[in-house]
């Protein structure tokens, strides 16, 4: 919990902003006066539709919507050919950074060609409207090409993480039956080329596995690493994009085209495929940024230091900067190499005036000290956002302090990938800030905090956030499973969107998030499934049993501790008198295991070996003891175990020769 000192502070809009901001106090009241005619004003002001809409919203079908009824729209042309036919082609859409620190400057008329080209090298390569293109790639400019090209021609994208394993990559493939993947020979990171081809190779390699939907590899060549070569499926980006025509006629999709599928943690262990389509997506993700970050597409230079496997790099790196025309940095490495000055020399090169980070990246930079960023003129900087998680107000301030000269207004914005784009936030010229608070329902937004019987809690207490009218950028299902979509999301209070966190609301309305309420960890902004992480390790032929939790971590907020049980023959082997090495040596293999079989993000910080685990009468597993335990505290209420000595014998056994 914030503490008190902290909370007191508050921190009004600069004056200069307030008068100036693209968000005026008026936005909210129009929103409320008419919540749909705002969000056709929003769609027709934000955005080039081919044919306008007829109907705002059609909710029939709840939950199942449909934004902008009858509207048709090319998102490429939003994002690119339009910026150029306004006579803007000339304007810096992307400086991009190796971590080499190769350097890439790419107009907005340079980026139309590119994904003009690219468009039609998939379309040669047989991709029609509606094939879903899986992408596998590193922070390369070629990866907001890829995206782009598939937007331009209708067919959804699904962007895999490059950080995700072969069998990770294997399964998102499968799921959404992809029919190109687009990867690269490897890409940089920490100052080593990491490979991406051969993780494609291991996924497709087995046709009893699976990959048997995809025809063709797209590689761009990057590190220029040796590569494993499958003629009739691998054709390299520079044979058939550079060279292919610059001339391509983009065809309007209806409103509802999905434009692509992002994997995401759910509770079970199967990610779930959040379906995003085209009109009601970009309206929402282009007003967001706009807004939010009060962009000013002339002047500004933007900078959301995200990855596009996730869903801030779709909507806060590519569809709503691009669609608003901004200038932005692009930078494909990690903040330590070759010094953990790279950032602020970045952000000092390009003048960089608004950040977008995460509060774990933050913490990080506190932990490495001010001291790194003193050497370099942040001046350009005029405002910060965060997001992936609760940020404390420790880490609030020193954010607006250090990097922002407590000149620049904060602003923490919660979202998530189902809802496409952000949700809750201040508004930069608008909203006094409190360190540690989303604060307020962007305008058109609508959200409460329910308690278990579905009535709105109290102020100060705690309860569930919902969302409580829908609104365009909202996922339209989970690719494959639509009843899982009504489950997860629309049962628990019927009728309302339940987001899965916790929040409260103080005297003043302001929601300050509490963190999930489900089994799903935030480890550095990053979502991770309890469940996917326990089948992981009981995949695993020495483990009987597994339970995973998120324990508090200064740095990363939550962190993976795993508590397994052995299968017999493994627990005889590592339990026997000097057998330290052996005990030692297997948690580093089950923690390796997990990133292999997910990704290095969910290796375990802990795995404890027990002899049982804390579960009910009726077997469910108590994880709230496993973080007690995990957390370092004395466990809790242990009334409910079936067992009560359960969690003495694992403290036993945790005391003994580890
Ligand atoms: C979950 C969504 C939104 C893009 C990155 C993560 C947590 C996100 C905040 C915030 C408190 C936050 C929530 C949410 N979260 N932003 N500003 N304050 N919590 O997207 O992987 O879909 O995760 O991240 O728990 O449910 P995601």
């Amino acid at each position: 919990m914030p503490d008190e000192a902290t909370t007191q502070e508050t921190y009004p809009p600069p004056p200069d902003l307030a008068r100036d901001a693209v968000a005026q106090p008026e936005l909210y009241a129009r929103a409320d006066a008419d919540r749909l005619a705002f969000w056709a004003d929003q769609a027709r002001t934000l955005l080039d539709w081919e044919t306008d809409f007829t109907q705002t919203l059609d909710w029939d079908r709840a939950p199942f919507a449909r934004w902008f009824v009858g509207g048709r729209l090319n998102v490429a042309h939003n994002c690119v050919d339009r910026h150029v036919e306004a006579g803007n082609g000339d304007r810096v859409a992307i400086h991009w950074e190796g971590e080499p620190g190769d350097r890439r400057t790419i107009t907005y008329a340079d980026l139309a060609r590119d994904v003009r080209r690219c468009a039609n090298a998939l379309e040669g390569l047989g991709v029609k409207a509606g094939d879903r293109v899986a992408l596998y790639l590193p922070m390369i400019p070629e990866a907001v090409v890829a995206m782009l090209a598939c937007a331009r021609i209708g067919a959804p994208h699904s962007v895999v993480f490059g950080g995700f394993s072969a069998d990770a990559l294997r399964n998102r493939v499968d799921d959404a039956e992809a029919v190109v993947v687009v990867t690269a020979d490897g890409g940089y990171r920490r100052g080593a080329a990491a490979p991406l081809k051969a993780s494609v190779d291991e996924a497709l390699g087995d046709p009893a596995r699976g990959g048997r939907s995809v025809r063709s590899v797209l590689v761009v060549r990057r590190t220029g690493q040796d590569v494993a070569w499958t003629e009739g499926r691998d054709v390299w980006w520079h044979d058939v994009v550079d060279g292919a025509s610059e001339e391509h006629e983009a065809q309007a999709f209806d409103a509802e085209h999905p434009l692509y599928i992002l994997y995401t943690s759910g509770t079970t262990g199967k990610p779930k495929g959040i379906l995003h389509t085209s009109g009601g997506y970009l309206t929402g993700a282009a007003y967001t940024h706009r807004n939010v970050f009060d962009v000013r597409p002339e002047t500004d230079v933007y900078w959301c230091a995200a990855d596009i496997g996730w869903v801030t790099g779709h909507s806060y790196i590519v569809y709503g900067p691009l669609a608003n025309g901004v200038t932005q940095v692009m930078y494909e490495g990690t903040p330590d190499t070759p010094t953990r000055e790279r950032w602020w020399e970045v952000v000092e090169r390009y003048g960089v005036t608004l950040l977008y980070t995460a509060p774990t990246t933050v913490r990080t930079f506190m932990k490495w000290g001010a001291d790194l960023l003193s050497g370099h003129d942040l001046s350009s900087l005029r405002l910060l956002g965060s997001v992936g998680e609760p940020i404390n107000p420790e880490a609030w301030g020193w954010y607006r302090r250090h990097v922002g000269s407590d000149r620049t207004p904060v602003v923490d914005t919660w979202w998530q990938t189902e809802t496409g784009s952000i949700m809750i936030s201040p508004l930069p010229g608008i909203t006094t800030t409190k360190p540690g608070s989303a604060q307020r329902p962007l305008p058109g937004i609508s959200a409460a905090v329910l308690d278990d019987t579905g009535a709105p809690v109290a102020d100060g207490q705690a309860g569930y956030l919902v969302l409580t009218e829908p609104w365009p950028s909202m996922l339209r299902g989970i690719w494959g499973d639509d009843d899982r979509y009504v489950e997860t999301y629309w049962s628990r209070f019927p009728g309302r969107y339940f987001a899965g966190d916790g929040a409260r609301l103080d005297e003043d309305g302001d929601v300050w998030l509490l963190g999930r309420v489900d089994d799903v960890m935030n480890v550095s902004g990053h979502r991770l499934s309890t469940a996917e992480i326990e089948s992981a390790l009981v995949s695993h032929p020495s483990v009987a049993e597994a339970a995973v939790v998120g324990a508090a971590d200064d740095t990363t907020g939550q962190a993976v501790c795993a508590f397994v049980i052995l299968r017999a023959d493994a627990a005889r082997a590592v339990s026997g008198e000097g057998d330290e090495a052996d005990a030692a040596a297997l948690v580093k293999e089950l923690r390796d295991h997990v990133a292999r079989e997910i990704s290095p993000i969910a290796k375990p910080r802990q795995v404890l070996v027990v002899a049982e685990l804390p579960k009910t009468r009726s077997g469910k597993i108590m994880r709230r003891l496993l973080r007690d335990v995990a957390e370092g505290r004395e466990a809790g209420d242990v009334t409910t175990l079936a067992d009560s000595s359960v969690m003495g014998t694992i403290r036993a056994g945790l005391q003994g020769p580890a």
